[in-house]
C-alpha cells in the first residue's frame, strides 16, 4: 500500500464486536482477570492479554503498531510525551559509565536532558556535528553504546545524512537512533536508511492539532520489547485518550503535511527576497546546504523554516511582538502558525556558546508553518517585518 492508504487505514479494522469504524478508546485502568490462575498468567508472561494501562492498552497499542507501520518499522511503543521517549531509549540501552554522542542542534529539551541529567546518572554525552563523518567516526569510543540525531534539525533545519551515518554506526556495531518529528513518516523514514531505532514528540505532526503531549519510539521487535520491559517500571506512559486523539490527528497526516510544506515553500521563498531578512533557513531551497540530501531522504522540504533578521535580537522582538495571525507561542506542528525565538525560548538551554556552534543568531526566528492560506501569513509577516 502507499503511505496515504496506510495513513488512513493501516493497522486498523472496524471493531470486531459492533463495527464501530472509529477505535473504541478503552478508558481503563486496569482488566479484569478470568480467574486468579489467568492473571498470574498474564503476569509470567505465559499468556498474552492486557493488565494495567501503564502496562499496555488495547488503543495505545493500535497507535504504537500504526506508527511503526508508518515508519517501515517492526514494533512501538507510546510514552507520555516526546522526551520521556528519548529519555526511555537512552535508559534502555546505555548505564553508568558509557557514553552517548549526540548532534549539537538538536530540541533543548533534549540538549538539557543529554548536557545535564545523563551526566548525572554517569552517562557521558560528547556533542558534535552529525554532517561530519570524520567528526562522528573520530568520536566513537569503546564505550559508546548509541548515537542520536536529528534531521531536520530543531531549530536550524539542518539536514543529516542518513544512511551515510547509519554507515558509520553500524561498522562499529552501534545503534543510530534519529528524531523524525520535523519530519514525519509521510516526508522520511529514517529506518529505511538504516536508522535502528525512530523517535517522535507525537504533540507536534502526527498529533497534529496542538492539543496533546505524546512520545513514540519504534524499531525492531527485540529492542521495543526490552524497551517495554523498562518503560513500564519507568512509568511515562500515555493515556488511551490521547493515543485516540493521536490516531484522529494522524488520519489527515498526508493533506496536512502536503499543505504545510506548500505553505513553508511560499512563505521561504517569499522571505528569501525580503530586503530586511539576512538569511533563510528552509531544506526546500536550492541555497540550503542540506537541500541535496534532503531531495535524497526526504518526500518534500516539511512545515518548518526560520529566518534571521536584519538587525539582530531587537528587531526579532519587533517581528514576535507585531504578528496578528502568526501566533507566538512554542511547539510546532499545529494547524495554526507558531511563531519563536529558540534562543530565549525552546533552546534557552544552550549557553551563547553553544548557540553559536550551531549557527543560532541573536535575531533568529523559528517559523511552525500551519494550514491558513499562505497568502495571509505572508501579508502578516509583511506588516510585523515593516515595523522594523
Ligand atoms: C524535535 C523534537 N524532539 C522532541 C521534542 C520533545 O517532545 P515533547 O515536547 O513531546 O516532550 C520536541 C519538542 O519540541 C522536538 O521539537
Amino acid at each position: 500500500m502507499h503511505i496515504e492508504t496506510n495513513i488512513v487505514h493501516g493497522g486498523q479494522h472496524p471493531d470486531k464486536l459492533h463495527g464501530a469504524v472509529s477505535p473504541p478508546i478503552y478508558q481503563t485502568s486496569t482488566f479484569a482477570f478470568r480467574d486468579a490462575d489467568h492473571g498470574a498468567r498474564l503476569f509470567m508472561g505465559k499468556e498474552e492479554g492486557y493488565i494495567y494501562t501503564r502496562l499496555s492498552n488495547p488503543t495505545i497499542d493500535l497507535l504504537a503498531n500504526k506508527i511503526a507501520l508508518l515508519e517501515s518499522t517492526e514494533a512501538g511503543l507510546i510514552f507520555s510525551s516526546g522526551l520521556a521517549a528519548i529519555f526511555n531509549v537512552v535508559v534502555t540501552l546505555v548505564k553508568s559509565g558509557e557514553h552517548v554522542i549526540s548532534d549539537n542542534t538538536i530540541y533543548g529539551g533534549t540538549f538539557a536532558l543529554f548536557k545535564n541529567i545523563l551526566p548525572r546518572l554517569g552517562i557521558e554525552v560528547t556533542f558534535i556535528d552529525t554532517t561530519d563523518i570524520d567528526q562522528l567516526t573520530s568520536s566513537i569510543k569503546k564505550n559508546t553504546r548509541l548515537v542520536f540525531t536529528e534531521t531536520p534539525a530543531n531549530p536550524t533545519l539542518k539536514i543529516i545524512d542518513i544512511a551515510k551515518c547509519a554507515e558509520v554506526v553500524h561498522k562499529n556495531n552501534l545503534p543510530l537512533c534519529v528524531d523524525n518529528t520535523f519530519a514525519t513518516p509521510y516526508l522520511q523514514r529514517p529506518a529505511e536508511f538504516g536508522s535502528d531505532i525512530v523517535v517522535h514528540s507525537a504533540t507536534k505532526y502526527l498529533g497534529g492539532h496542538g492539543d496533546i503531549i505524546g512520545g513514540v519510539v519504534v524499531g525492531k521487535k527485540e529492542f521495543i520489547k526490552n524497551l517495554w520491559e523498562d518503560a513500564k517500571e519507568i512509568g511515562a506512559s500515555n493515556s488511551p485518550f490521547n493515543a485516540w486523539l493521536i490516531l484522529r490527528g494522524l488520519k489527515t497526516l498526508a493533506v496536512r503535511v502536503e499543505k504545510h510544506c506548500a505553505n513553508a515553500m511560499e512563505i521561504a521563498k517569499y522571505l528569501s527576497k525580503h530586503n530586511k531578512v539576512e538569511r533563510v533557513y528552509y531544506p526546500g531551497l536550492p541555497s540550503h546546504p542540506g537541500h541535496e540530501i534532503a531531495k535524497k531522504q526526504m518526500s518534500h522540504f516539511g512545515g518548518m523554516l526560520a529566518f534571521d533578521v536584519k538587525g539582530g535580537k531587537e528587531a526579532g522582538k519587533v517581528i514576535m511582538n507585531s504578528v496578528k495571525l502568526c501566533i507566538l507561542a512554542v511547539s510546532l506542528g499545529d494547524v495554526d502558525t507558531l511563531i519563536e525565538h529558540p534562543a530565549s525560548m525552546t533552546h534557552s538551554t544552550y549557553s551563547d556558546e553553544e548557540l553559536r556552534e550551531c549557527g543560532i543568531a541573536p535575531g533568529f526566528i523559528r517559523i511552525s508553518v500551519g494550514l491558513e492560506n499562505a497568502k495571509d501569513l505572508i501579508k502578516d509577516l509583511e506588516q510585523a517585518l515593516s515595523k522594523i
